[in-house]
């Protein structure tokens, strides 16, 4: 029982869908959160009938209200765990708490390395590649109160080339992590990862 929360395209959110569609993922999209009205991951959401939400700092200025929203979202639409899609906005100790132990997310990179505050999006590429790290890649991980610091729950690798840009190496990187995302959620689902 699958509830995202997305900012942006949610590519990594459709490879999750797509591959419950396929019966490759044993999983159900239950519902999807967007503080961003204007996201493709809201349209990608209404365009597979499932519940769309907008719900952001400026609908709801208390913090409260906003995890309020944000839980009884998911928790109405039986969300048991929740993923982290491109989502730009540091989640709660509150909803982590509601979920705990069940919030994964995705970083585009080999943590531990290349993670924490201000290592996003493009950030995370451009520091690899200024490195000369010659391998990066993806992983999942449980979600705390800390930056892209809960538990690794799985990786895969790409190899950086010695012509890779930060956009040619986040393309490859993309690619592995809505293949990564897939098998880690099947792993949980099938108890060879357990959370
Ligand atoms: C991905 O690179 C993910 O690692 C990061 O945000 C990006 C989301 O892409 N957390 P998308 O919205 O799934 O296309």
């Amino acid at each position: 029982m699958l509830g995202f929360l997305a900012s942006h395209t949610g590519t990594n959110m459709q490879a999750i869908i797509d591959a419950i569609k396929e019966g490759r993922l044993d999983a159900k999209a239950c519902a999807v959160i967007s503080n961003n009205s204007n996201s493709v991951a809201l349209e990608r959401a209404r365009n597979e009938g499932i519940p769309a939400y907008h719900i952001s700092s400026k609908k709801y200025p208390d913090e409260q209200d906003l995890d309020n929203a944000i839980i009884n979202a998911l928790k109405e639409n039986g969300v048991d765990t929740v993923i982290l899609a491109g989502y730009m906005k540091k989640l709660s100790p509150r909803v982590i708490q509601a979920f705990k132990g069940r919030v994964l997310n995705i970083h585009p990179a080999l943590l531990p390395k290349f993670g924490g505050k201000g290592l996003y999006g493009m950030y995370v590429h451009e520091a690899v590649i200024e490195a000369g790290e010659k391998v990066s890649g993806a992983t999942v991980h449980l979600v705390d109160e800390h930056y892209d610091h809960g538990r690794i729950l799985n990786q895969r690798t790409v190899e950086v080339a010695p012509d890779d840009t930060p956009e040619t190496l986040a393309q490859k990187v993309l690619k592995i992590e809505h293949q990564l995302y897939v098998e880690t959620l099947q792993k949980i689902a099938s108890g060879e990862i357990q959370i």
